[in-house]
């Protein structure tokens, strides 16, 4: 078993651009996201991407007028995002989304968890304590975003196996083990090489997050919450600071 920063590191990092459909496609996602998120943000508000990965969406928050601070513990995602994101205002930080207060200089407007992030973080602790510090940071009417997957109901059997993405030269295959509060996710890469398929395989536990408990935990620490579809059938939970 990898953790999270290994498992980026050395297996999804490198083939995560890839994974995503390619820079442009993958931007256009996230600026579709961005647009469907409408915060109520004026221009060069401060926003935070915690997760933030190659950019999906803080390069669109960024073009269209924000600030961003984007952060996340791996370095090969943040290089990515370097590349991609030309003279925008975003502040690339390399560290856990758990400390981003310490990269704070004023609140922020809002501050997002995108694209199944938060199932990263290790147990339910680790999420009260997120939602903590977002409550504490935020001033009335900042948003705080999160969308992920809802693997409260285990997949069964065949289920279990999910064609990720494929080409000529590499197929990406997820197989999910269940444990009752975790989802064991083991990544399976099939490379086309000089002497033929080569195979890696990389495993990394998520957590099961159900999204009434996470609304729950929102709610009880000051914020009105609304829940409604995200992309790639992830669950969206927007929650305003009263
Ligand atoms: C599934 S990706 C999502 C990336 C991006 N938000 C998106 O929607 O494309 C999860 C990201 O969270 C990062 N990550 C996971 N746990 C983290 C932590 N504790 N602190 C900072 N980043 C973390 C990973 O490195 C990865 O880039």
């Amino acid at each position: 078993m990898s953790t999270v920063a290994e498992h980026y590191e050395r297996h999804l990092g490198p083939i995560y651009l890839w994974m995503a459909g390619g820079a442009q496609a993958a931007l256009q996602a996230g600026d579709a996201e961005i647009e469907a998120l409408n915060l109520p943000a004026a221009r060069g508000d401060l926003v935070l991407d915690l997760g933030a990965g190659f950019g999906m969406h803080s390069i669109p928050l960024a073009r269209r007028g924000a600030r961003v601070v984007a952060i996340d513990s791996s370095a090969g995602l943040l290089a990515t995002l370097g590349g991609l994101r030309g003279e925008l205002p975003i502040q690339a930080v390399n560290g856990d989304l758990l400390g981003f207060q310490s990269h704070l200089t004023e609140s922020p407007s809002a501050i997002l968890c995108m694209g199944d992030t938060i199932a990263h973080l290790p147990d339910f602790g680790a999420v009260e304590k997120l939602i903590e510090q977002a409550s504490s940071e935020l001033a009335p009417g900042g948003v705080f975003v999160a969308s992920f997957r809802d693997y409260s109901e285990p997949l069964r059997g065949k289920e279990r196996f999910i064609p990720v993405r494929s080409d000529a030269n590499r197929i990406l295959t997820c197989f999910l083990e269940y444990e009752p509060e975790a989802v064991l996710v083991h990544d399976i890469l099939h490379e086309r090489a000089p002497e033929g398929w080569r195979t890696r395989v990389s495993c990394y536990r998520k957590l099961r997050l159900p999204p009434e408990r996470l609304a729950g935990c929102l709610r009880s620490n000051g914020f009105e919450v609304r829940r409604e579809p995200g992309m790639r059938g992830m669950v969206r939970i927007l929650a305003q600071r009263v």
